[in-house]
């Protein structure tokens, strides 16, 4: 090991999760499942899953299960007598769903011990905020289920964390792959916008949008982060539920190709997401047609064909703009202790610039 390897990070992150690199993985629906999570938490950062649009409970505990085999590896970051150090995140609007099975996953992972749980894309956050202190003052074990929310706008982050007392706030820019604010701001002037609405003795605000290396992640610490989440550098993970062909796509990629879009849901039928939500993916044949007005129905046929025949121009490929930048498949492991030991070394180089 490196000698930046064996430097430890230390913030609010860190600390909160008692993790060695302040690097999250965030719960992607359709791509991170409990191999993934786990094998980032096991290398020393922090994986969420997601419960995504309606997984059973039985795949759910499956999740769980490989999830837990991650830990009683030789190397793992944490020790199998530790608490479960995944967390689970929910698409709250999915939750809302009048006959939505997603809501017996809440209850499901709170009862697996997760470390974390994860709210995004609701009208309602706080009701689920509630369910989950409820659920912890219930079972009486002094427990604490860290709650992390998604937003992307400093009247959400001020809410989160004077309000609903979130354990930690995530703000995500206009830059980050899957869903998100289509109006949301930049990373580099949404951070710094909510650092300074949030109380400073607030919940650890972690940056997310566009995020794929050391460099990224030192960037956003000395701005005031406390970590950095990244989403689309685990899609090529090999642990990812994505298929060889969609990474492969990802690997082949220029950031340009990166755009905001509906044209995914609509061919897909995922609609439904909050007012001023779109998806960010490469650009493909779908959107091409969905921005000449193609007919939906029309979309739809070539989705599906798409899906069966594995013709990633005529299916989904979320990423953010930081896609161009990665050039590998890795393990997750891997982009966990590549990012630790760039991010020091970036530090260290900043360092060197005033004496
Ligand atoms: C395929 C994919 C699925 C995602 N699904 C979710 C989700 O279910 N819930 C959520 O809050 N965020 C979701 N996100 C957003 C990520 O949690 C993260 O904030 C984002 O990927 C960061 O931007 P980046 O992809 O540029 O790193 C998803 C992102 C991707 C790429």
């Amino acid at each position: 090991m490196s000698r930046s390897s064996l430097k430890l990070f230390n913030t609010k992150l860190t600390r909160l999760l008692g993790v060695r690199t302040p690097l999250v993985c965030g719960p992607m629906a359709g791509a991170a499942g409990g191999e993934l999570a786990g094998q980032v938490s096991a290398a020393g950062g922090f994986g969420f899953m997601s419960a995504g649009y309606g997984a059973t409970p039985e795949d759910f505990k499956k999740q769980f299960a490989i999830a837990r085999s991650s830990f009683q590896t030789p190397g793992s970051a944490h020790s199998a007598a530790a608490k479960f150090p995944i967390g689970v995140g929910y698409l709250a609007w999915q939750l809302e769903q009048p006959k939505s099975t997603l809501v017996d996953l809440l209850p499901l992972a709170l009862e697996h011990d997760v470390q974390a749980v994860w709210f995004a894309f609701g009208e309602d956050l706080a009701r689920y905020i509630q369910f989950v202190r409820d659920h912890d003052m219930r079972t009486g074990n002094g427990k604490k289920t860290l709650i992390f929310v998604q937003i992307s706008t400093v009247k959400e982050a001020v809410i989160a964390a004077n309000e609903w007392k979130v354990d930690c706030i995530v703000a995500q820019g206009v830059e980050s792959g899957g869903h998100g604010a289509g109006d949301a701001l930049p990373l580099l002037n949404l951070l710094p916008s909510i650092l300074a609405a949030v109380p400073a003795d607030g919940p650890p605000i972690l940056a997310a949008g566009g995020l794929v290396n050391g460099g990224h992640l030192a960037a956003v610490l000395t701005l005031g982060a406390s970590g950095a989440v990244l989403g689309t550098r685990f899609l090529l993970a090999h642990e990812s539920l994505y298929s060889d062909a969609q990474r492969e796509a990802l690997v082949g990629a220029s950031s340009e190709m990166s755009v905001r879009s509906m044209a995914w849901d609509h061919a897909r039928g995922t609609l439904g997401w909050p007012a001023g939500i779109d998806g960010r993916g490469l650009r493909n044949s779908l959107v091409e047609d969905f921005e000449k007005g193609v007919d939906i129905e029309i979309l739809q046929t070539k989705f599906r064909e798409g899906v069966k025949t594995k013709n990633v121009d005529h299916g989904i490929v979320w990423a953010g703009t930081g896609v161009g930048q990665i050039t590998e498949i890795q393990s997750a492991k891997s982009i966990v202790e590549e990012i630790h030991r760039d991010g020091i070394s970036h530090l260290e180089s900043a360092a060197q610039l005033y004496s």
